[in-house]
């Protein structure tokens, strides 16, 4: 028989629709990340691979929640190019292909920091010129590897010190402050769409550091110089974090020098033990962060470092906190969550 009955066909359209329309299902309508892309800005999380590839409830989460990510280690300098002559792209290939597979937006973190270095790099005492063609060659090799993939590349990473002056690094060191213009030019000429990103912590709010961030894109702006954009990281805890007005200030001067902005890796650590009281705090910090950011034109992304307590740096760079993201340990939703999840739906 070729015709098919009235239940049947109700089957089928129910089918169709459910596949080509995922974004339709409840389920997928609650989450954060299609809330978050009906207020116009991208949410995400960084990245580890190894969960990524083994804990599938990781992945299908991660998917699910976030229309943007960052990989966590798998792009930095060591990781990614660990002898002079070799690269190791495996973890840094398998997350882009999650994310262009799941039609995530991809962070890439960081060409130039001062952390996670290799070995061959720092030990080995090269001359500025040779210095130079080696960081020129790993930045068209890593963006170039991932040109038109990436949305928005860290670039440099916390390339000022607590104090307001340029960090002493290998780079400044050996090759002058003129380095931060020309890894911007050559990042720019391997992936010339991809918005180039300033990243740093403790300049979020106002104060001497983000006066000197500031400073420091205004000159690279003014100098023609490719910079698209500043990241904010903000990593705080309950006792310590930036007043949210002045994070507003902080964006809106970054707006009127033609930036963006990106929250890039939003933690809240809670010093052990944790109550419902520092739950609630917590929330509340995660949603005053992002209504600065709604309420920023210029603030076009909000990412956390990480989303699950199962996988998260916190507990063993900052002894004695945890519980710092929004999903627990068994992925399930902390009052971050709901919070952030009830303001994105506008109320
Ligand atoms: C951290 C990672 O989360 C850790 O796994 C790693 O051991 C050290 O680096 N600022 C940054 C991130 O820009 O790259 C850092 O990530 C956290 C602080």
């Amino acid at each position: 028989m070729n015709t098919l009955s009235p239940l049947c066909c109700i089957l089928l359209a129910l089918l169709i629709s459910s596949t080509l329309a995922p974004s339709q299902s409840p389920a997928v309508d609650l989450a954060l990340r299609s809330l978050a892309r009906a207020r116009g800005i991208n949410i995400g999380a960084a990245v580890a691979a190894r969960p990524l590839l083994n804990d599938s409830l990781y992945a299908q989460t991660l998917a699910r929640e976030f229309g943007m990510l960052t990989p966590e280690n798998a792009m930095k300098f060591g990781p990614i190019h660990p002898a002079r002559d070799r690269y190791d792209f495996r973890d840094a290939d398998a997350i882009v292909e999650f994310a262009v597979a799941n039609g995530m937006r991809i962070r890439g973190h960081t060409l130039v920091w001062h952390n996670q270095q290799p070995r061959w790099l720092t030990e080995e005492d090269f001359s500025r010129d040779e210095l130079l063609a080696i960081l020129r060659e790993h930045i068209t090799t890593v963006a170039g590897r991932y040109r038109g993939k990436v949305t928005a590349w860290d670039v440099v990473n916390e390339a000022i010190g607590d104090n307001g002056s340029l960090r002493d690094t290998i780079w400044l060191r050996r090759l002058g402050p003129e380095y931060l213009d020309l890894v911007f030019r050559w990042a720019h000429e391997a992936d010339p769409e991809a918005q180039l990103f300033y990243n740093d912590y403790g300049g979020e709010g106002l104060g001497r550091k983000s006066d000197a961030i500031y400073t420091m894109v205004r000159g690279l702006s003014s100098r023609g110089v490719p910079i698209h954009g500043v990241g904010l990281q903000m990593h705080v805890s309950l006792d310590s974090f930036p007043n949210p007005q002045d994070v507003a200030a902080n964006i809106s001067r970054l707006a009127a020098l033609g930036l963006h902005v990106h929250i890039t890796e939003m933690d809240v650590r809670i010093r052990q033990p944790i109550t419902e009281e520092k739950l609630a705090a917590q929330a509340r910090i995660y949603q005053e962060i992002v209504r600065v950011c709604l309420s920023s034109p210029n603030c076009t992304a909000f990412v956390m470092w990480g989303f699950t307590d199962r996988y998260s740096w916190v507990p063993s760079f900052f002894p004695g906190f945890g519980g710092a993201l929004i999903l627990d340990e068994s992925y399930g939703p902390k009052p971050a969550y709901s919070a952030l999840a009830e303001l994105l739906r506008g109320r």
